[in-house]
């Protein structure tokens, strides 16, 4: 395993490379950083090159002040591919993962041999939902990342895996505490001002897989079903009993229709 460092775009990357094959990048979700795909790591590096960055601002990249964009994050994800001399890949994101995910598909197509879209959605947000963003940038300054880590777990995981799962529940929480202020902010106004993804979907032309936790509350199962729905080659699988981080909830189940998925396509 590889677990190195890239300067890209005038800051230092993080970035882990395990594995031979065809090349998978894992896009990490916000508040947290790339060790949350540990799970898959393991299972799809023993067939396939896995490639999981920390976003700048998040895990153990620099997290210059913000703003952040959303098609910067791409174009780090970009940069670093070519530092690591990767032409194309499969990509699969998580959230803010698919979120940028989008944004690099807009940017970058012909780099993107697959996509997967697990547990976000292709809207922009609705004007609550980026004063939200806002409000939370705030929070973040005022209260610190703990105060964001007591927002956020209740969205991140499900009412089942609070409370009968302490050990993941910390594991969570600790990503988010880690996090340093400006990277918390500068995401934050990055997807307030994401662009709407809607009109890209029927335009997305590589086999896709669209997974949704079957409790995941953010990003609920309709989102899901409208991505598959509108996404020519698209198909969506619902992972039973898993809210927004599925891949951690149920990573069996999350890992085997990944590992379907890269078959199929491979
Ligand atoms: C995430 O998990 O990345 C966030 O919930 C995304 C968001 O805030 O929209």
């Amino acid at each position: 395993m590889t677990m190195g460092t890239a300067k890209i775009n005038g800051i230092h990357l993080a970035y882990t490379d395990q594995g031979r094959g065809t090349p998978v990048v894992l896009l990490h979700a916000f508040p947290q950083n790339r060790t949350m795909w540990t799970p898959q790591v393991e299972a799809l590096s023993k067939t396939h090159r896995v490639i999981a960055p920390d976003f700048r601002g998040f895990g153990e990249s620099d997290a210059p002040q913000g703003p952040y964009r959303l098609d910067q994050f791409a174009d780090d994800v970009a940069g670093l591919l070519d530092y690591l001399s990767i032409q194309w890949a499969v990509f699969a994101g998580l959230s803010m993962g698919g979120y940028t995910a989008f944004a690099f598909y807009q940017k970058y197509r012909d780099r993107v041999r697959g996509l997967v879209l697990a547990d976000t959605k292709a809207q922009a947000d609705t004007e609550e939902g980026r004063a939200g963003r806002f409000a939370m940038a705030q929070t973040a300054y005022t209260k610190g990342a703990s105060a964001i880590a007591d927002i956020m777990l209740p969205k991140l995981l499900s009412p089942v895996a609070l409370q009968t799962r302490p050990e993941l529940v910390q594991q969570v929480r600790a990503r988010i505490e880690q996090t340093r202020v400006s990277g918390i902010a500068g995401a934050q106004m990055a997807m307030a001002e994401r662009p709407d993804s809607v009109p890209l979907l029927a335009k997305i032309a590589c086999p896709t897989l669209v997974i949704t936790g079957e409790l995941d509350g953010p990003t609920p199962p309709a989102d899901g079903k409208l991505m598959a729905g509108k996404i020519p080659s698209a198909r969506l699988e619902i992972i039973p009993q898993a809210g927004h981080l599925s891949n951690l909830e149920q990573p069996d189940a999350f890992n085997r229709v990944l590992i379907e998925f890269l078959k199929e396509i491979s």
